[in-house]
């Protein structure tokens, strides 16, 4: 059933997530199985903290997760799971060395976007370089056979990343949460079992 946005940041709110965000992973995960226990995840984008905190709740205490975003997180991690937040820019050389450093991970979660701007173009635009760069990213840290989610807004080019990911990915589809608002141009691009790397 499609609920509507005010219901879930309610829900979000008594369960003590930064945002509503969270849903829309916990859709993904429950549907995909994207991730389990003791896994290595890294979450791109991930302040102000739901899905790293919802992740850090599944991963149990030999998981580990890495948050990356330039704004600082709001959550407190639950004791349990090792966790890094990296505080910078997901195009920055010093956070891909620290990736390299800390990777491979099994699963690599994307819900970065730029700040909205009024053109659906420019934004467009903006989403479709961070998924291209969620993607480099993915090429030298995600383990064969490991999984990437990544959004981007629909209206553009957006069709050709689809494309390559169905290249190196077994199974790689679109996916629209109903947590997402029917609104918003946003939508996940799943990528299921790394085939190889670019
Ligand atoms: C929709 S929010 C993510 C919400 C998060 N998944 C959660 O559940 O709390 C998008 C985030 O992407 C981040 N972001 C956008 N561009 C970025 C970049 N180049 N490097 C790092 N983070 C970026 C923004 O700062 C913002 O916090």
């Amino acid at each position: 059933m499609k609920r509507n946005a005010d219901y879930f940041s309610r829900l979000a709110k008594q369960k003590n997530f930064p945002a509503r965000s969270v849903f829309k992973l916990q859709e993904m995960q429950e549907r995909f199985g994207l991730f389990e226990a003791g896994q290595r995840i890294l979450d791109l984008g991930s302040a102000p903290g739901s899905w790293s905190k919802y992740c850090l709740q599944l991963l149990g205490p030999r998981g580990l997760l890495v948050g990356v975003d330039l704004e600082a997180v709001r959550m407190e991690p639950p004791a349990g799971p090792r966790y890094r937040f990296l505080q910078g820019d997901i195009f920055s050389a010093e956070i891909a060395a620290q990736l390299g450093e800390l990777g491979p991970f099994d699963v690599i979660l994307s819900d970065a976007a730029p700040r909205t701007s009024g053109s659906g173009l420019v934004d467009g635009e903006g989403s479709l370089q961070i998924a291209e760069r969620v993607l480099e990213i993915a090429a030298h840290t995600l383990e064969r056979g490991g999984h990437l989610v990544v959004k981007v807004f629909q209206g553009g080019e957006e069709g050709r990343l689809l494309r390559r990911m169905k290249s190196i990915f077994r199974r790689a589809r679109a996916f629209k949460p109903k947590a997402s608002r029917s609104e918003s141009r946003e939508i996940y691009f799943l990528g299921l079992f790394l085939v190889r790397k670019s």
